[in-house]
């Protein structure tokens, strides 16, 4: 991974792959994700399961015996390039010693058997919840036929399985705290593709992070589609399951791997206006290590395209969360996601969203034209009738104005020192290294006698809208 991991992961939920490889055994693994960051924690999951198979990963798909691409359901353009992918790869196959393809993730739960049966590209489906079955599913195509499991549980979490960290950069990693989604959000395929959400237990999510620790990493980012959400021990209507046990909520479990150790920065995606607590918030500004950033989706600054959504917030409630972050945690960077023509939008509504971005001015934004997806409650009850053309230049304007906005917060760290978090040499010079802000902003600047995986001062020179520059101060 380069630069700027959670932004280059974003935007392969557009549908740039990242290719993954991790060396020991025999049998060759070739792994591809796309999607969001939950998806190639996922894919650590299921190099884990496969290394205890005797796969090892390579980056070479024609040496492999076993293709995987886990994959993206969240927008149509992220299945189509993964429908290409797949044709390619036949291609592939039908050349090279036939390995076996595999769809997994959030592609394969949504259209289940229809890739084995219309589409005769691949030989295994695997759903998101599926991932322990890989191995008996991968001998039963080995035995000749086609192997599919895309049952979702109430239960998995992958507790108990240690992720193969495939990162490479040994510094900064994902830990999943919970998995599926809620929600409900009308545009969304999500609670379709990962099923009833579940949090994970406290204890193995601070052992995972005091084991990374350990090996040498100093960053975790906890993920969950929302955090806010994440209870043990809790049910929904807030009764306590079992006395004997503790219970803990999202502000304690920042708290729990933010005591790890005050070196362990932690980051979390993503977080939902609608259950964002000030607890959370004064936890943020309590520890030192838990980074002064936050990521929280607008989708609208309609509310009434809010509610159409079913987001659970208006535009004064998300404006109301804006202010108590930045009165509880003064400097917090703001980040943002933005849908424009969600069905029935006006002018005037997208104007909100455009007036909203105004007044909000966030430090970075991932911006979509709205697309309709099969089964999700918008497409069941209203019309996609904005039309394409009209969606896209919405789009343009919006990202245009949020370019602007980068490059103001960005001017706004000229001159001033931070703290900054060494993840890697920059790709641009081998001179040079680069990391992070607090506030997720990437820095590039010279090596000089630093080190990787260390904390330095470095104070700001120059910017652009997506990269600062700067120089060690001793
Ligand atoms: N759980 C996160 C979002 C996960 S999906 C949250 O609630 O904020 C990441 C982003 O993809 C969403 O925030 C939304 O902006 C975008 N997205 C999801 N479904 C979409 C669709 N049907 N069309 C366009 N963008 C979509
Ligand atoms: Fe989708 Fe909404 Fe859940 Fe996010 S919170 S994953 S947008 S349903
Ligand atoms: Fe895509 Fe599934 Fe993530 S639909 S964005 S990979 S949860």
């Amino acid at each position: 991974m380069t630069e700027n991991n959670i932004k280059e992961i974003d935007e392969s939920v557009q549908g740039t792959a990242t290719m993954i490889e991790q060396n020991a055994g025999t049998r060759k693994l070739y792994l591809e994700s796309y999607g969001c960051q939950m998806n190639f924690s996922d894919s650590e999951i299921v190099a884990s399961i496969l290394a205890d198979e005797g796969y090892a990963t390579t980056k070479d798909s024609e040496e492999a015996d076993l293709i995987l691409l886990n994959t993206c359901a969240i927008r149509d353009n992220a299945e189509q390039r993964i429908r290409n992918r797949l044709v390619h790869l036949k291609t592939v196959k039908e050349k090279s010693k036939k390995p076996v393809i595999g769809v997994l993730g959030c592609m394969a739960e949504r259209l289940k058997k229809n890739l084995l049966e219309e589409e005769k590209l691949v030989d295994l489906v695997v759903g998101p919840d599926a991932y322990r079955s890989l191995p008996s599913l991968i001998e039963e195509v080995e035995g000749g036929q086609k192997a599919v499991n895309v049952l979702l549980s109430r239960e998995e979490t992958y507790a108990d399985v240690s992720p193969v960290r495939l990162d490479k950069n040994g510094i900064t990693a994902f830990i999943s705290i919970m998995r599926g989604c809620d929600n409900m959000c009308s545009f969304c395929v999500v609670p379709f593709t990962r099923g009833r959400e579940r949090s994970r237990d406290p204890k193995s999510i601070v052992k995972e992070a005091e084991e990374l620790f350990q090996m040498g990493y100093r960053e975790v980012t906890l993920l969950g589609q929302n955090v806010d959400s994440y209870r043990w021990n809790v049910n929904s209507k807030g009764e306590i399951l079992d006395s004997n046990c503790e219970t803990v909520n999202f502000a304690e479990l920042l708290e729990k791997v933010a005591l790890v150790n005050p070196d362990l920065r932690v980051r979390f995606s993503t977080s939902h206006p609608k259950d964002m607590t000030d607890d959370v918030l004064r936890m943020i500004a309590k520890y030192k290590n838990i980074c002064d950033y936050i990521h929280l989706p607008v989708q609208s600054g309609s509310s009434e395209i809010l509610k159409k959504m079913n987001r659970g917030y208006s535009r004064e409630w998300y404006l109301d969360r804006i202010e108590a972050i930045k009165s509880i945690i003064p400097g917090c960077a703001i980040s943002t996601d933005i849908i424009t023509g969600f069905c029935g939008e006006t002018d005037d509504q997208h104007n909100e969203t455009v007036s909203l971005m105004e007044q909000v001015e966030f430090d970075f934004a991932y911006m979509f034209a709205y697309s309709e997806r099969p089964k999700t409650l918008a497409e069941r009850k209203y019309e996609d009738d904005v039309p394409e053309q009209l969606k896209k230049e919405r789009l343009k304007e919006v990202i245009e104005l949020q370019r602007e906005h980068s490059l103001k917060s960005h001017q706004k760290f000229v001159g001033n020192t931070y703290e900054i978090l060494i993840e890697g040499v920059s790709k641009k010079s081998k001179e040079q290294y680069f990391g992070r802000t607090s506030q997720n902003t990437v820095v590039v600047f010279d090596k000089e006698n630093t080190k990787k995986g260390t904390y330095v001062k470095v104070k700001i020179t120059d910017c652009t809208a997506a990269t600062l520059f700067g120089k060690v101060v001793s």
